[in-house]
């Protein structure tokens, strides 16, 4: 079976910066890795390449349908790694890899939405393609878009439009939301697109992207709470290498928090953390850490922890700008134009 065939759908994503990330993560065969995003499985395959059949990838993504066809996909290759699955918010991380016993000595998130997300109207991500308000990422669960504009007051979307989607007509936008929803005329990704372009008025005609831009990302974030998600992850990751940090401090005196008593060796640091309190379950001494952003919010989040973790001592940072995709991705995919990538080092004991 070729990797095109493997699912029948369309793969319908180009992954974004793939040799950029794949360089960052420093792969080497046999290596444990995360992918917390499967999506498509664009960067699935080309790590699942890396890491050869005696490599594990745990594959994890919100969106049952993709987290399925990823794992086909990588399944597919020749000398496919053991392919790990987890219908997971990447917020369970470390749940998940601790129920399947494994460290990870790589993590990746590319966060967002896949574009196949967006090019299927009955999702309702997309003001171009008519369909019901939903946005939910993972359809198993959560609350609709719909449901959360029919319960919202006309301030609080307001606020919601301004902060995620930064769009100056915010007011005025959730004024004539909020209007014909209480008309009873508020049921589609059509009635929404509409509502905002009568809300811009003659600015419609002024504004580069289509005006409705900004309300649609605005919602799904919300609607998909991905900056609490990625919040989460990142406190999750804190806490293990904290713990890592103070394994090390531990080696340093000379101290002997170990169970194995005074002769155990540097080895058994990870153990000593446990012994702290601190439990390493899950995550490799040097393991990598990539994350890619498509909003600024994301971007910020990620930046202040990255640089609050090397300033502690626990990560070094691959790089102190973030990288971005080249004119040449960028020309080819249009996705590509707002992505930052941060890679981490986590520092070995
Ligand atoms: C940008 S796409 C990933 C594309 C993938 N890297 C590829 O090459 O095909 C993002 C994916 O992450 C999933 N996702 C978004 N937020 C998530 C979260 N908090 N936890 C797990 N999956 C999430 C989405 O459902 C989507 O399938």
């Amino acid at each position: 079976m070729s990797v095109g065939d493997a699912p029948h759908d369309p793969i319908d994503h180009e992954p974004v910066m793939l040799r950029e990330i794949i360089q960052g993560l420093d792969l080497e065969s046999g290596n444990t890795v995360v992918d917390a995003t499967a999506g498509r499985g664009g960067h699935a395959q080309a790590i699942a390449r890396a890491i050869g059949r005696q490599g594990t990838l745990l594959l994890l993504d919100v969106d049952e349908i993709n987290l399925a066809f990823a794992s086909e996909r990588v399944r597919a290759l020749a000398d496919a790694p053991r392919v790990v699955v987890a219908h997971s918010n990447f917020s369970n991380v470390a749940d998940v890899l601790r129920q399947h016993s494994l460290c990870a000595d790589a993590f990746l998130a590319d966060l967002g939405f896949a574009s196949n997300q967006m090019s299927d109207g009955a999702r309702g991500f997309s003001f171009a393609a008519d369909g019901p308000l939903d946005m939910r990422l993972d359809q198993s669960t959560g609350e609709s878009a719909h449901a959360l504009l029919s319960r919202v007051t006309e301030a609080e979307l307001a606020d919601l439009i301004f902060q995620l989607g930064e769009d100056p007509f915010s007011r005025r936008i959730a004024r004539r939301i909020i209007y014909i929803r209480d008309l009873g005329l508020l049921k589609t990704t059509t009635d929404l697109a509409k509502a905002v372009v009568s809300a811009y008025g003659g600015k419609a005609r002024q504004s580069r992207m289509h005006p409705a831009t900004r309300t649609f990302m605005a919602l799904r974030i919300a609607v998909n709470k991905e900056l609490e998600s990625l919040d989460t992850l990142l406190a999750v990751f804190q806490q293990e290498i904290a713990g890592f940090s103070l394994a090390r401090a531990a080696d340093f005196k000379g101290q002997d928090h170990s169970i194995f008593g005074a002769g155990a060796s540097q080895s058994d640091s990870i153990v000593r953390g446990s012994a702290l309190g601190t439990p390493h379950t899950w995550l490799a001494r040097n393991a990598r850490m990539a994350i890619l952003a498509f909003h600024s919010l994301e971007d910020r989040l990620i930046k202040r922890a990255f640089t609050d973790w090397e300033r502690q001592g626990w990560v070094t940072r691959i790089g102190r700008k973030p990288l971005v995709a080249s004119e040449a991705e960028c020309g080819a995919n249009p996705r590509s134009r707002s992505a930052k990538l941060r890679t981490v080092r986590i520092v070995g004991i």
